[in-house]
């Protein structure tokens, strides 16, 4: 087992911690009432065992659940959730269990934030993506129709433990997610982790990498580094967030029937095309990035693009925008993102992201696909 710390609180990391006694021990030092809250799919296979785990350790547990999906992470959720628990007068004697995905956490501890004032919750990450990215770092938060994560906190979790052995039942979809965020991580701060993430031939293979637990915990360590030094996303956390400016945008677009990580693929590659555009970053960091992620299967389609004044009144909503201009993170090379004057974002020229959004339009549209997949390499600037 390995242990981090990430500011105030411990991040454990381990094949079956979950049959450890980490959990248990750190539910005993919390003397709190136990809810374990997790989503639609997981409650019967890994909700019920951790609950049979947790009730042979003594302890009292309930299980609350709300249906899995992006559409269901809003607000109503929430509130049924916080009505389920006030109606069985849980007080501020609880602590929260989140056991899924991202959403899980973003919604739990969202919920644990504001619920009697902020309760304490433990993040039990079960995807890739929430292991590598979503369980550390203490954003939570919840959609609204208007866009992406709207709302929500800064609030950091008591602790997080990832069980590695979750992913085993992880479908290929979720693992794709969570590539997406480790070559995310890679592309703003890491060139070694970019060879590292070209080293595998398909998802296949990289499922299968003994170095995989390292690879995950060097992940959280680089999320880990970036928020420690910016925990209110002021300035350097807003690196976290390329390829999301776009990818949000997407997401909300598609009524989130695009996944997370498959919207923030595209977003890579088209804030890539704009700092080639612009002149920062040489055009073969994207033709790299496009053949990485379509190695490991990313369907890198969208329809999102089709309306390119619609697409940029939901860009505008983005929470980097200053005055209504969306911003962007900027890439000089793989692991060396632009910084001007301690800005970490960047505003794009208005014709430089008009022509991004048609290169786009043009590359991700789902009919279009099969067409300009016959084109080799990647265009730029003609
Ligand atoms: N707070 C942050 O810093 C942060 C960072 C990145 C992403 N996010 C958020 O995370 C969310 C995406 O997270 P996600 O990709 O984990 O999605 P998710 O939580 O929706 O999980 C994806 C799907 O996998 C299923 N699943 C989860 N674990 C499983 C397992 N072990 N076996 C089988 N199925 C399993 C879930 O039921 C769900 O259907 C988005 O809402 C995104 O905004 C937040
Ligand atoms: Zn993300």
């Amino acid at each position: 087992m390995i242990q981090l710390q990430c500011g105030d609180y411990p991040i454990f990391l381990g094949d079956h911690l979950f049959q450890s006694d980490v959990l248990p021990q750190l539910c005993r030092d919390l003397r709190k009432r136990l809810v374990i809250i997790t989503d639609t799919n997981l409650v019967d296979t890994h909700g019920k065992a951790l609950w049979d785990i947790l009730l042979a350790q003594g302890f009292f547990v309930e299980i609350l659940t709300f249906s899995a999906g992006e559409m269901y992470k809003n607000r109503a959720t929430k509130q049924e959730l916080e009505d389920a628990l006030l109606s069985k007068q849980y007080g501020r004697d609880t602590c929260l269990l989140a056991l899924g995905g991202g959403l899980v956490s973003d919604m739990v501890g969202f919920l644990a934030a504001t619920y009697c004032r902020g309760i304490p919750v433990i993040y039990l990450p079960t995807t890739l993506l929430a292991m590598v990215d979503a369980s550390v770092g203490g954003k939570t938060g919840v959609n609204t129709p208007l866009g992406k994560n709207l709302i929500g906190t800064f609030t950091q979790p008591h602790a997080v433990c990832m069980d590695l052995s979750m992913l085993q039942t992880l479908p290929d979809r979720e693992w794709r997610n969570g590539i997406v965020e480790m070559i995310k991580h890679a592309l703003i701060a890491d060139a070694d982790l970019f060879r590292k993430m070209q080293g595998s031939d398909n998802l296949q293979v990289f499922q299968s990498r003994t170095d995989l637990p390292a690879l995950i915990q060097h992940n959280c360590e680089i999320k880990k580094s970036v928020v420690e030094q910016d925990e209110h996303e002021q300035h350097m956390r807003q690196l976290l967030n390329f390829g999301h400016t776009i990818g949000h945008a997407i997401e909300t677009l598609e009524d989130y029937q695009v996944a997370h990580g498959e919207a923030v693929a595209i977003g890579l590659l088209v804030e890539s095309y704009m700092a080639v555009q612009a002149g920062h970053l040489p055009s073969k960091v994207l033709s790299d990035l496009q053949e990485l992620l379509k190695k490991y299967g990313l369907p890198l389609q969208t329809k999102a693009f089709a309306d390119q004044a619609v697409f940029l009144q939901t860009l505008v909503l983005d929470k980097k925008s200053v005055q209504s201009i969306p911003r962007f993170v900027c890439l000089k090379d793989i692991g060396q993102p632009l910084v001007i004057k301690d800005s970490y974002t960047h505003q794009v020229d208005p014709k430089q992201l008009k022509q991004a959004l048609d290169w786009a339009a043009e590359r991700f549209n789902p009919r279009l696909c099969e067409r300009s997949e016959a084109i080799p390499g990647i265009k730029i600037r003609e």
